[in-house]
């Protein structure tokens, strides 16, 4: 070799090394978040095991770009101050290219603006909002949006347990409890349906008879709970105090074992939308319920599924893209057509997919699942 060659080739070396952050050496770094301690903590959990299925499987196959996949996971506590300071420690501290999470939309509008600055694709498992999205063009995610929800609950409400009047309850610090209320609100009526209570409590509030009174005297056919279970589990255990013996329907938030244990008997004849139930017969919902029990000891909820299929679609991503470099992958998340397990994924022009709900019942303790509802 001669000498000019031999020098050159340690500069590449050292500039190889030193550009590509996450990518450079032997692995590639991706950033996972999720709420493992706080108000929602079983949502994290469930997060945190759905992602570490995934980066297995992709490792035992040789990860992607010739590279081991490395999961650098944060507890993001459901907290949105908590959320941006963990964004940026994934961005600036560990270097990771992409980023998965994180789970609550109040915490996701609190990162997505921070890996939009920084030009880090990100894609959030389950965050529902709207706004969510439309943060900017590098933010993704892998769930169906709230106007959809509601709509698929007011639907149901409505036509299947032939409500004619609903109350509703929701959480005002909650971009989530908010968007499916209103969503809720606009698509019962528009079927001449009569909202005949609606309001609103402070967040962290854990007496909430008060708003519960006011609408259990309006006498409503439905109480629709927009919210996280725990907050659930206590406004159904104080409406049946107040009287209220009627259906209850909410979303995705209730999808939490804790649901049952802390709400008992209260929070049967209660409904939910999700995005996936276990009970789904398709080959490859069955063999990923096989797959994770035997991991983790306990089926897959919604947060686990849409988690595990999340990295799948930034992994699919990143190696369709041939490098790491934010905006490439952003292009190719932008071509998404991948089978996952919770359904088919390709992006509107506003980065949210186009998918299915189905409609869980609370009976004898257990979430029994009803029907899928088509957008
Ligand atoms: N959709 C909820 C939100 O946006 C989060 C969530 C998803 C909770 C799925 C439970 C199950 O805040």
């Amino acid at each position: 070799m001669k000498p000019y060659a031999f020098v050159s080739a340690i500069a590449l070396a050292a500039l190889l090394s030193s550009c590509g952050g996450g990518s450079a050496g032997k692995e590639i770094k991706i950033g996972g978040i999720g709420p493992v301690t706080g108000e929602a903590a079983t949502y994290g959990v469930s997060t945190k095991q759905g992602m570490e299925l995934a980066f297995e499987e992709w490792n035992a196959k040789g990860g992607v770009l010739g590279k081991q996949v490395k999961l650098v996971f944060a507890d993001d506590k459901g907290d949105p101050a908590e959320g941006a300071t963990v964004y940026t420690k994934l961005i600036q501290q560990d270097k990771v290219v992409a980023i998965v999470g994180t789970v609550m939309s109040k915490v996701t509008l609190a990162g997505a603006p921070i890996a939009q600055a920084a030009k880090i694709p990100m894609i959030t498992p389950t965050s529902t909002n709207e706004k969510v999205t439309q943060t900017g063009d590098f933010i993704y995610r892998a769930c169906y949006i709230d106007s959809f929800e509601g709509n698929v609950g007011a639907k149901f409400a409505f036509d299947d347990l032939k409500a004619k009047s609903a109350g509703i309850i929701f959480d005002v610090g909650n971009d989530y409890s908010k968007g499916l209320a209103e969503n809720f609100k606009n698509t019962f009526e528009g079927f001449g349906g009569k909202i005949a209570a609606n309001e609103g409590h402070p967040s962290g509030a854990t007496d909430f008879k008060a708003q519960l009174t006011k609408i259990v005297q309006a006498k409503p056919d439905v109480l629709y709970v927009p919210d996280y279970y725990n907050d659930v589990a206590l406004i159904a255990k104080q409406a049946r105090e107040l009287g209220y013996k009627g259906p209850m329907v909410g979303g995705d938030g209730w999808d939490s074992p804790e649901l049952v244990k802390i709400g008992g008997a209260a929070v049967e004849n209660g409904f939910f939308t999700n995005h996936y139930s276990a009970a789904d017969s398709r080959p490859v919902v069955q063999d990923f319920v096989k797959k994770f029990t035997a991991k983790n000891g306990a089926a897959p909820d919604a947060l686990a599924t849409l988690a595990y299929d999340a990295v799948y679609i930034m992994l699919d991503a990143i190696k369709r893209a041939g490098k790491t470099d934010g905006a490439a992958i952003r292009d190719a998340l932008a071509a998404t057509d991948l089978g996952v397990v919770s359904g088919q994924v390709k992006f509107d022009a506003n980065r949210n997919p186009v998918k299915s709900a189905v409609i869980i019942e609370i009976k004898g303790g257990a979430q029994v699942y009803k029907t899928t509802v088509n957008p």
